[in-house]
């Protein structure tokens, strides 16, 4: 069985099917559910409508402490809103897609963001509080301690054919170029970059069905429960 209070890190690259996974599995263990992606999108929503320039880091370090964010964190009907106002839609224009890589990477954004994160985390401390987080540095930044810790990715072609089909039949080409430029910018910034955290475990979904890649999971967490 799985204690109530797990907490479950889930970082991987872009479309290497995290949500799908994270929702799935939160659902099968009743744990809460919490998209970080969606509140760096949030963030980045709420620059361009306020006009801030998002390739000028002071303008958007300037700004970072305005926004008000919520989470729902029910992984049936996960919600995100900024200011009150839901974005769930908003966040994933191509607009977000292009300027969410340079806003996440400003420092004071993350500051603020991590911030938020650990208090939603940390009422898995109490009573049916688990969660499943997913991001770029929950293991490795976040929430260290983690029950378990799961880096999932896939090969770019399976990630952009993907993407490609949950966008309405986008071009699979310019999906993969988008993918692989967020890629770069998340693996390369200075602060809190994509990488595998310590003690993380490496699931690669290039060859799995969702079901599949869920199974893994759920089977890794049974086993963490167990104090393997
Ligand atoms: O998971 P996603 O594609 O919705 O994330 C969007 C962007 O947010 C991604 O390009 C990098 C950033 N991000 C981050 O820097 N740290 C996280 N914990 C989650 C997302």
């Amino acid at each position: 069985d799985v204690p109530v209070n797990v907490v479950v890190a889930v970082d991987g690259t872009s479309g290497s099917g995290k949500s799908s996974t994270c929702r799935a599995v939160a659902v099968r263990l009743g744990l809460r559910y919490l998209d970080t992606g969606a509140q760096y999108r949030a963030v980045t929503w709420w620059m361009l409508h306020h006009g801030v320039d998002v390739h000028d880091p002071a303008a958007v370090a300037a700004r970072a402490a305005e926004p008000v964010l919520a989470s729902g964190t029910d992984p049936l009907a996960p919600t995100i809103t900024v200011d009150g106002r839901d974005v769930s839609v908003e966040i994933r224009s191509d607009e977000v897609n292009g300027a969410v890589s340079p806003v996440s990477a400003v420092p004071e954004v993350r500051a603020r963001l991590v911030d938020l994160q650990r208090e939603i985390i940390a009422p898995a401390a109490g009573p049916r509080g688990g969660i499943v987080v997913e991001g770029r540095d929950i293991g490795s930044v976040v929430w260290p301690q983690a029950d378990l810790k799961v880096y999932l990715t896939a090969d770019p072609a399976a990630r952009a054919a993907r993407r490609a089909l949950e966008n309405g039949g986008a071009d699979v080409t310019a999906t993969r170029e988008s993918l692989l430029a967020r890629d770069r910018i998340d693996s390369g910034r200075a602060v809190a970059p994509l990488t595998m955290a310590d003690g993380a475990v490496h699931v690669d979904s290039t060859e799995l069905t969702l079901d599949e890649v869920v199974d893994v999971v759920v089977g890794l967490v049974a086993r963490r429960g167990q104090g393997a």
